[in-house]
């Protein structure tokens, strides 16, 4: 159900394509565990300097798989939710510019897993949202946290409590989608967005994303040490070298950038 590919048209630039149209992308067991797979993929392969998550036009992904969920027990479900939380944490976690181009629905388990990308592009006739409360549980993979970080507490309350679907324009507003465009251009337009950070200096980009994300979940004392020790851990790279010596002989922002 789910795909790793080469962007044939950017070189640098990886498609984690989740694939299962039956039921609108929901995630079961299966599709959880390959998208674990895909994001480590990605993560350990220095050929790719990019990552989109896509789901097709008619869905991103509607949810976790309720059909699959509804008669687990509670001890199943510990496992079960452990499972699609690593997942859904392994695509937070994969070292480089992330973006989901969500085309159709994102809702549940398939709005959480647009928010382990570092951006959102949806479609104009996208739908985002948290239903969960109306299967009578909460987000379980991930929506009560870190959506309040991206959104703010009283808009993600809004949604979590509602469980309303949010239209991509509003998305856009609230923050919870940075880019709405026609739907026939998001695959492109999310693929522009990362596309030219791949001949960027990838040990630097990896360290920008880890140290705000480490940062956000900790206090600004240890946020700064973990920059500190990042920032200082980067002037063992050949990318620091190239760029500061670039700069010194022919000005600002001509470096060539080797990702080591
Ligand atoms: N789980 C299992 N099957 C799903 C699904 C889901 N989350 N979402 C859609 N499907 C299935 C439908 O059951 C249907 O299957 P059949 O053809 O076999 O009946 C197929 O996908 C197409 O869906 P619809 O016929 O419902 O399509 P629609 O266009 O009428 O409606 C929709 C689309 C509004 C997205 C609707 O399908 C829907 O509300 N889906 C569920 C959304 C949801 O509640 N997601 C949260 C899941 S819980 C969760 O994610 C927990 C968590 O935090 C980890």
């Amino acid at each position: 159900f789910v795909r790793v590919e080469a962007d044939p048209e950017n070189p640098g630039v990886a498609v984690i394509r989740i694939d299962r149209p039956k039921a609108l992308n929901a995630l079961n067991g299966t599709v959880t565990r390959e998208i674990a797979e895909a994001a480590a993929t990605v993560s350990a392969d220095p050929s790719v300097r990019a990552v989109v998550l896509y789901g097709g036009e008619r869905a991103f992904v509607a949810g976790a798989d309720i059909k699959e969920m509804a008669d687990l027990t509670h001890a199943e479900m510990l496992e079960y939710s452990r499972a699609l939380q690593n997942a859904l944490t392994a695509v937070a976690r994969i070292p480089k510019p992330v973006v989901a181009a969500i085309s159709g629905y994102a809702l549940g388990g398939g709005c959480e897993l647009a928010l382990c990308a570092d951006f959102r592009v949806a479609g104009a006739k996208a739908r985002l949202g948290q239903p969960e409360i109306q299967l009578g549980v909460i987000p379980g993979a991930g929506g009560t946290q870190r959506l309040p970080r991206l959104i703010g507490p009283a808009r993600a309350k809004d949604l979590v409590f509602s469980g309303r679907h949010v239209r991509a324009e509003e998305a856009r507003e609230i923050g919870l989608v940075d880019r709405v465009v026609p739907d026939e251009e998001v695959y492109t337009a999310a693929v522009a967005l990362v596309a030219k950070y791949v001949d960027g200096p990838a040990v630097a980009l990896a360290a920008a994303k880890e140290t705000i994300d480490r940062g956000l979940e900790t206090d600004l004392d240890t946020g700064l040490e973990i920059e500190r020790l990042h920032f200082s851990g980067l002037f063992s790279t050949e990318d620091q070298k190239a760029g500061m010596r670039s700069f010194v002989e022919e000005g600002p922002g001509k470096a060539t950038f080797v990702g080591r």
